[in-house]
């Protein structure tokens, strides 16, 4: 269990007695409440849908943070319960399946206590009916709750910020990482999930508890549906990662070189505005853009000395290699092209088709600039790394004949914007011992020939 800042301390137990005071002030007073049966067979029935959601958070994607709908239940209990019983429905979070220890147990249940609440308070404070809603209550309802759920979620979000700020060492809890990338659209789906809270409570009086399924079922399927996708991405970076790290072990010098690659790739295909699904493609594109050289003999990739022209032969076929082992692999679509030809160039001199311009597929352009890029700037056994600057200005020098201008500019507009964090200016050591003296990415350097000096 992570160890806590004496400011952490008095902040988890501030909280703790707010959430104490609101159940001792509010809630003990307010049990003479009419608990009558209906009101009783709603606590109930929100309070386990609420420990149902929040025991079963599903990650959606690899991108996107866990997923729990249990701010429905607690809004839902705003309408039919008011601030008290949503406070209890809240409190639930003590008792998740999910929740590590004491501690932050304690710290959840006050947290999303707090947050129903207040949310309660809101409802009641813009003049929100309490109760099983009636269709006269509709649609002077729905102001109320889209207030109440506004203030839930800042309430729950503000707290737990302030708990991760504390955290220590300060900003460097995963969870507070996942935060960071996600709270747009961690912010955006909890007010999603806290709207369905009206629509459980609207049909209440219409089907009773089993308004709550009707809403959740059809979530919780796709949910279900969400996670198989999850699931399948997760086994897709498997599949990169195991190649790219067959392909590493076999030519040690590119150890990193093909995430790099994949990286820049990425940062240029944003940066000219591809949509969504094709930056995917284009990162599997660069980590797998050099797949074929586990079909080139281990002591060519590894050679010291000038290459014969069969070697030479059998280095630039490993494009072609790569596109015979990856092209089964059903997902990469556009990527093939983009291993197939990454090593083409502009003037047509390239390989292994000598394609030309604009003949050259657009991923193949992206890949080749990266993956010049990031051959400059690592550390070879025959020459240090060179500045970032020093590669910008080959890429710029090659602008034309090797690479296609309009993609070295914006790579170079995405380096300004997003940086690239420098690798080591020597290899390792014992970096050199069976590694290649050539690079067959590195635009400054090209293979040597016997016989062509
Ligand atoms: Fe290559």
């Amino acid at each position: 269990m992570q160890r806590l800042s004496r400011a952490a301390w008095i902040y988890l137990a501030t909280v703790l007695l707010a959430a104490a005071s609101v159940f001792v002030h509010v809630l003990v007073p307010d049990l003479d409440w009419d608990v009558t049966a209906q009101v009783a067979q709603i606590l109930l029935v929100l309070a386990i849908l609420y420990l149902i959601c929040d025991s079963t958070p599903a990650t959606l994607t690899s991108r996107q943070s866990a997923w729990s709908p249990s701010s429905s239940a607690a809004l839902a209990a705003v309408v039919l319960l008011g601030p008290a019983g949503a406070a209890t429905v809240g409190a639930m979070s003590l008792f998740s399946l999910r929740r590590g220890g004491l501690r932050e147990r304690a710290f959840n249940g006050a947290m999303n206590a707090l947050s129903a609440f207040a949310a309660g308070e809101a409802y009641l404070a813009l003049g929100g009916h309490v109760g099983v809603p009636k269709p006269g209550w509709f649609p002077a309802v729905i102001l109320p709750f889209a207030v109440a759920a506004a203030v839930h979620v800042a309430v729950n979000h503000g707290l737990l910020w302030g708990m991760l700020l504390l955290l220590p060492p300060a900003g460097v809890s995963p969870q507070r990482g996942r935060l960071d990338l996600h709270l747009p659209l961690l912010l955006v789906s909890d007010l999603g999930y806290a709207t369905l809270g009206l629509l459980i409570a609207a049909l209440w009086d219409l089907v009773g508890p089993f308004a709550a399924v009707l809403v959740l079922i059809p979530l919780f399927v796709a949910r279900w549906a969400m996670g198989q996708f999850a699931a399948q991405e997760g086994a897709y970076s498997a599949t990169m990662a195991a190649l790219c790290q067959a392909v590493e072990t076999k030519d040690c010098y590119t150890r990193g070189h093909s995430e790099r690659v994949s990286r820049g790739a990425t940062m240029l295909a944003r940066e000219i505005g591809m949509g969504a699904d094709r930056v995917a493609a284009i990162r599997y594109a660069g980590m797998l853009h050099d797949v074929g050289k586990l079909g080139v003999p281990t002591k060519v990739l590894q050679k010291t000395g000038p290459l014969s022209a069969e070697e030479l032969a059998a280095i630039q076929l490993h494009p072609m290699r790569g596109l015979e082992i990856v092209r089964q692999i059903g997902f990469l679509t556009e990527a093939l092209d983009g291993i197939m030809h990454h090593h083409e160039r502009m003037d047509g001199k390239g390989y292994p088709m000598g394609l030309a311009g604009h003949e050259i597929p657009e991923f193949a352009r992206v890949i080749a600039v990266a993956d010049a890029f990031d051959s400059m700037t690592s550390a070879r056994s025959y020459r240090g790394a060179r500045r970032i600057e020093d590669a910008v200005a080959e890429l710029r020098k090659w602008s034309g004949s090797q690479f296609d201008p309009v993609l070295v500019g914006a790579f170079i507009a995405a380096l300004r914007r997003e940086g690239w964090e420098s690798q080591p200016a020597r290899p390792p050591a014992g970096f050199g011992g069976g590694a290649a003296a050539q690079d067959h990415d590195d635009p400054t350097a090209p293979l040597r020939v016997a016989g062509n000096r």
